[in-house]
This record gives C-alpha cells, structure tokens and sequence, in this order.
C-alpha cells in the first residue's frame, strides 16, 4: 500500500478552487492508501506574524478538511507544530542543501523579486517542505502545480541525504493535478483568494450567490451561440458528470441562452452541493473538543511514525550517544 501525504496552508476561508484542486483528491485517497494530511502552520510563520490570525486560520483549516469527508479513523491527521520532530530534521537537512538550491526556489525569489524582503525560514521554506515529506516516509505527495519545484527540491535533498549517509529516506513522487490550473475565479484568472475572484464554500450564502452572480460573461447576443471557454461554462462544468456537461455543452451551442439564469441554477447547485458540508462544519465548530482531540490523536501517530525516521536519521548522521 502506497503512503499518501501532503501539508495544507491555513490560508483563511477555503473556496472551491482549493476543493476541486486539491483537497477532493486527497480525501479521496482515504479509501485506498494510507493518508497522512497535516497542516502546516509553521509554513504559515513565514507569512503571519499575528499569534490570532495563524490559531483561528490554522483550526479553521483543520475543521473545513473534516467536514468535507476527511475520517480520522481512515487518516493520520494533525496540525503541523504538534509534531516537531520536522524541525530538528529540517536542521539535519539543512546541512546537506546546497544554497544555490534555495537561491533558485520560485517561493523564494519571486518576493524578493517583487522587492518583498524575505525572512531566513522563507528562504529555508523548501527544507522545511522536504522535511514533512522525508520524517513521513511519503511515496506519493499530491500537490497544486505550484509546488512542483518544492517537490524536485525534497527529492534532490533525500538523494544526496542518502547518497552520503546510506539509504534512510525514500524518495517521494509528485502527484500533480493536472486540472488544478484549470478553476478559474469569477473573472476567469485561476481561483485565489488574494485575487478576490473565489467563490468561497462556507461563507454566508447570500455572499456566495452574489459572487456566482457577478461571474464574468460577455456579450454575445442571446440568440447566438455562446463561448464555452468561459469561466461561467467552466466552473458550472466541475459540478457536473459526462451527462450533465453533454447537456450543459448543447445549451451553450443552442441560441436562446440567458447568462442570469445559467448563473442562478449554478448558485443553486453550489449551494446545494456543499450543503451537507455546511451542516457538518457547523456541528464541528459546536465541538472543537472533539476537533482538538483527533489532531492530538493523530499528532500522537504522527510523531511516532517521524521518530523512526529522525532516529534513523540521526545514527546515520553519527548522532547517537545516549542510546
Ligand atoms: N508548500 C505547500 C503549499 O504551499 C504546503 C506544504 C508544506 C506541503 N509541507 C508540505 C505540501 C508537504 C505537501 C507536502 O501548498
């Protein structure tokens, strides 16, 4: 059985870019691998200094994956500072990562670039990253399209980690989802919140119909046919199986076709789809008892799992003197 594993920003309120890029695949890698799925608060440092912000992000986040189907009896699931073990390996890590690796890391250089000045764990971001995947053990590590080169990064650190030291980690395979790219916001970029063009899963419902509503169309006369290669035609299309999309496919190529109404039925299927969810995210919010003590238990497996590893680790390394 293959182990599964991938981190999650706590990025504030989730949209239906992140469901649909990401975090749909992951639960549905539950049913037939071994998933380990944390979230990584100590990536978020690099960014959020505000003690408040980075606690109501990071449970949010951890409550938004289990109301969307995550089962805590399925996965290992934890927030990532309760197991800091990847911390000491990050440091173990760091010593076998040639800087020009780092200096080339896009996270990286496009702030600095943009004339952002970085902070020294923005710059050692990808070690961080390698070192939650390598404490793990993870084969397969489903992730956006961004995070490619942060994976060739992890990879090239195992190898020569291994190279020097003996065969201690594995090498984990990127699983890169191909049509992540392709769920584009309200105005037909990819879906981001820091764009303000995403439709978000669980904020007020008026707030979600009203951005549905305001998606981006153009102004092909009603009685012609309409451009399928639209945001509208694309982001109705997720929601939908071959049948659905076939139908969806000949309304867009009849004449007669109301932009409004296409909009109003797709605010409807959202809002009906994600329902179930709603009413589970709020039960959860009622029981952060119950959240807290699924993260404890699985930061429990979690770290006896990284211990392995670290230990391992660390005898190869010449770092063993007291047992
Ligand atoms: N850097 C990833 C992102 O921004 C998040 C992440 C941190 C991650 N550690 C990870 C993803 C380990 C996969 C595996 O999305």
């Amino acid at each position: 059985m293959k182990r599964v594993l991938s981190g999650i920003q706590p990025s504030g309120q989730l949209h239906i870019g992140n469901y649909f890029g990401m975090m749909s695949r992951m639960i549905q890698y539950q049913e037939e691998n071994e998933l380990f799925c944390f979230i990584v608060d100590y990536h978020a440092l690099t960014t959020i200094n505000d003690r408040k912000k980075l606690e109501s992000n990071t449970l949010n986040a951890a409550i938004d994956f289990l109301a969307l189907g995550l089962d805590p009896q399925k996965v290992i699931f934890w927030i990532q500072s309760d197991v800091p073990q990847v911390t000491e390996l990050t440091w173990l890590l760091s010593t076998v990562t040639n800087m020009g690796l780092l200096e080339r890391a896009t996270s990286y250089k496009d702030k600095t670039i943009r004339g952002i000045a970085a902070n020294a764990g923005l710059f050692n971001y990808p070690i961080l990253m390698a070192a939650d995947i390598l404490c793990f053990g993870g084969d397969i590590v489903p992730v956006g399209k961004d995070q490619k080169q942060h994976l060739e990064i992890t990879r090239d650190i195992a190898q020569r980690f291994n190279n020097i030291y003996g065969d201690v980690f594995v090498i984990p395979e990127a699983d890169i989802n191909k049509s992540s790219q392709l769920i584009p916001g309200i105005d037909g970029q990819k879906m981001s919140k820091s764009y303000g063009n995403d439709i978000p899963i669980f904020d007020d419902e008026k707030k979600i119909q009203k951005r549905i509503m305001s998606i981006t169309t153009d102004s092909t006369p009603i009685d012609e046919p309409k451009d399928k290669n639209t945001p509208l035609f694309q982001l109705y299309s997720l929601f939908l199986d071959e049948k659905g999309k076939q139908e969806l496919r000949d309304r867009f190529d009849e004449p007669g076709l109301k932009y409004g109404e296409v909009k109003k039925e797709l605010a409807e299927t959202v809002l009906e789809y994600f329902h179930p969810y709603r009413d589970k995210r709020e039960e959860l919010s009622k029981n952060l008892d119950y959240v807290k003590q699924v993260l404890k238990e699985g930061a429990a497996k979690a770290a006896a799992e990284a211990d392995t590893y670290l230990n391992e680790a660390r005898r190869a390394m010449g770092l063993n003197y007291s047992g």
